[in-house]
């Protein structure tokens, strides 16, 4: 697993080496009947399990604040058994990093059976059932991933999530050239930009090991940051064994905050963006109720760091 995180950088390379040295996205990306299938689609449905589920939930607010367009983000498990709403003009995409996930399968199936005939794929393996089963696909480059706990598989996931984004944008005229251009310059810094936080990794080490002894933690954030912060619960519980949740930093003092004390660290998603003021008053909660927290920041996030408040940039 370990391996496979520092194989990022090279992961996301691989996979958005299909953009060339293009001024401008093509379609094309996710196979030769893509502008047919996604010109008039009006909604968006994505369906997956575990990681690739939260890569999805990312994907929604991308979906719906750049191209426009409803999204909704079901895990399959769930999907495939409950009554639904078919929508014909609905694009279906399913995530896979293997492209065997019984339950992924089935659901594709079942949405299929439902009428909904626009499918397409974010799979790592080319010659998995799920591309099979889908008309339009992207493959993700990240190479073999054997770590039980998919990680690389996740960075390439929210690439080709965000290709899918901008192409749908474009379709949709609301991608103008010069935020296209400025969009592809800044995709193609993302390996360069994943090396440079794994070399924090001496940091990272010194958190964890205050971890080790816990036995619990929460997951912070907002807006798009919140599926980051469930997927790192995930990881947590399922790598150290450690109970951890992730809620939307708003929902702290609707109920688990009570939850929060000098044995519970909370750790926090933290970018400049348009809700750090938020944010920042929900941390404010967690240090009045002697909570320890741990937030990943950026240089803009102006979070001091202070007695019981640790910081990453
Ligand atoms: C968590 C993890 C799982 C998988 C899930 C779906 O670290 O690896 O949650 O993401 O089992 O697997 P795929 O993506 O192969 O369908």
């Amino acid at each position: 697993m370990q391996k496979e995180i520092f194989e990022q950088p090279v992961a996301l390379a691989n996979t958005l080496e299909m953009l060339g040295t293009a001024h401008s996205i093509q379609p094309g990306l996710f196979g030769a009947a893509s502008e047919e299938v996604l010109r008039d689609v009006k909604q968006v449905l994505i369906i997956a399990c575990g990681t690739s589920y939260h890569a999805g939930l990312v994907a929604r607010y991308w979906l719906e604040s750049i191209a426009g367009i409803p999204c909704s983000v079901e895990v399959a498990s769930e999907y495939r058994y409950r009554d639904s709403v078919p929508d014909p003009q609905t694009l279906v995409v399913t995530i896979s990093q293997s492209g065997e996930t019984a339950d992924t399968l089935a659901a594709l199936q079942h949405a299929k059976s439902l009428g909904m005939a626009r499918t397409l794929c974010i799979c790592n393996v080319p010659e998995s059932s799920l591309v099979r089963e889908n008309t339009l696909r992207f493959i993700t480059r990240a190479g073999p991933e054997i770590g039980v706990a998919s990680t690389k598989a996740f960075t390439t996931q929210l690439a080709a999530l965000y290709l899918l984004t901008l192409v749908l944008a474009k379709l949709r005229s609301r991608l103008s050239e010069q935020a296209e251009v400025a969009e592809l310059h800044a995709l193609r810094h993302l390996p360069v930009a994943v090396s440079k936080i794994l070399e924090l990794e001496p940091e990272i080490r010194d958190w964890s090991e205050r971890f080790s002894m816990k036995q619990h933690a929460l997951f912070l954030g907002r807006g798009r940051h919140y599926p980051i912060a469930m997927e790192g619960a995930l990881k947590l519980k399922e790598i150290s064994y450690i109970h951890a949740e992730a809620y939307p930093a708003g929902e702290l003092k609707h109920g688990p905050l009570a939850l929060v004390d000098r044995d519970m660290p909370v750790i926090a998603v933290a970018p400049n963006d348009a809700l750090i003021e938020k944010l920042k008053s929900n941390l404010q909660e967690v240090r009045a109720r002697g909570g320890e927290l741990y937030v990943f920041a950026d240089a803009g996030s102006e979070i001091p760091e202070s007695e019981g408040v640790h910081i990453l940039h």
